[in-house]
């Protein structure tokens, strides 16, 4: 019937319609901006307590049968040469032993090449997605020219996002960090400053530093003292827990005393889940906020190096008399002995992955 129904009047319900609709699509659109803004103000994730169960456990003996070595030169534009596992095991640069592992690098005294320097660099067979990681840490390296990192990450920086559980550059004097980086190319359209955030329950660092450098992008907490390199040996190290979920990513520093009883109970593989509640503020906390880094996030392994030189120990400000590194750190590498690097080894209690269930 609708020959029946003149022209012009057809031409006038196409143009109401037109309008009806084209407001309701503004006011939608105005409200979605006005939800987002609110939420980006205000919004904090519910992170409620989730049960968690051991899966995966790096520790004993057999600690270095859960990792590859990675063999070749350092991807970090550094000075080290990665063992593969046979050259790592002659030349001791992994040992594991009933009560701990340790990872160190080539103290020999005739280097093959004057300025690099064998280490070793391994990287769990298995890959993450989420989880609730445990690292007991004995002793952290450190020494001029040193650069050595824990992390859950892929193998290559700027791949994926990674996260530094701790890492340590010269004498680690800069302190305990954990940070969030999210890869340099990609995504920069949604990650401005305004999309992060990050929390620290750490006095000495109330404020934690958001680097939106284009190869670091992401957020960082850092403790001060009394956390830093020889001071946190001689306490016998500690645990650091890193729970990451789909509300965000926290972690956890124990110092050696005050590691909790569930947490060590956990790992000795009783049946109970550790109460990731019960631990308090978490010392970095980087809650999931509208923009989408959590996707940044994934097929992580758990990789252990100590590098030499390259862009951290070999900044300038880094390698100077005050940090008591002399010279430069290319120099400080080709001419100083190996027993120059006593002090550059990791000694792990253990590692241990939970998963949640319901
Ligand atoms: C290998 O290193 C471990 C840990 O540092 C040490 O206890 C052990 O004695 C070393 N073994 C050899 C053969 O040097
Ligand atoms: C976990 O710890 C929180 C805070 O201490 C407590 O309220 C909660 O009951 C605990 N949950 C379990 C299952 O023990």
């Amino acid at each position: 019937m609708s020959a029946s129904i003149p022209l012009s009047e057809k031409r006038e319900w196409r143009r109401i319609v037109g309008t009806v609709g084209g407001v309701l699509l503004t006011l939608l659109i105005i409200g979605g901006i006005v939800v987002l803004a609110i939420r980006g103000a205000n919004w904090y994730p519910n992170y409620s307590t989730l049960n968690y169960i051991l899966t995966g456990r790096f520790a004993g003996e057999d600690f270095f049968d859960g990792f590859d070595y990675y063999q070749g030169h350092d991807v970090a534009l550094g000075s080290a040469r990665y063992a593969n596992q046979a050259d790592a095991r002659r030349l001791n640069l992994t040992y594991a032993s009933v009560n701990s592992a340790v990872l160190r690098v080539d103290m020999r005294d005739d280097i093959a090449m004057p300025d690099v320097r064998t280490s070793a660099r391994i990287e769990s067979k298995t890959v993450h997605n989420r989880g609730l990681f445990v690292f007991d840490i004995r002793h952290a390296p450190y020494g001029c020219a040193t650069w050595s990192t824990l992390r859950i990450s892929t193998r290559d920086l700027g791949d994926r996002g990674q996260i530094d559980v701790i890492g340590g550059v010269n004498l680690n004097n800069a302190g305990r960090q954990v940070a969030l980086r999210t890869p340099p190319r990609g995504n920069q359209a949604i990650l401005g400053s305004a999309d992060w955030k990050c929390y620290s329950s750490s006095e000495s660092d109330p404020d934690p530093v958001f680097s939106d450098r284009e190869d670091m992008r992401g957020c960082r907490v850092t403790e001060r003292e009394p956390m830093n390199g020889a001071a946190f040996n001689k306490r016998g190290g500690g645990v650091i827990a890193v729970e990451w979920r789909v509300e965000g990513i926290r972690a956890w520093l124990f110092q050696r005393h005050a590691v909790p009883a569930d947490l060590s109970n956990a790992v000795k593989g009783s049946m109970t889940s550790p109460n990731v509640t019960s631990w308090g503020e978490a010392f970095a906390d980087f809650p999931y906020t509208d923009c989408d880094y959590m996707s940044q996030f994934k097929s992580s392994k758990i990789i252990v190096n100590i590098g030499f030189c390259g862009e951290l120990p070999g900044l300038a400000q880094a390698f100077d008399d005050e940090s008591k590194c002399p010279g430069s750190c290319q120099q400080y590498l080709s001419s100083q002995p190996g027993s120059a690097y006593s002090e550059a080894y990791w000694e792990f209690g253990g590692f241990w992955v939970f998963q949640p269930y319901r």
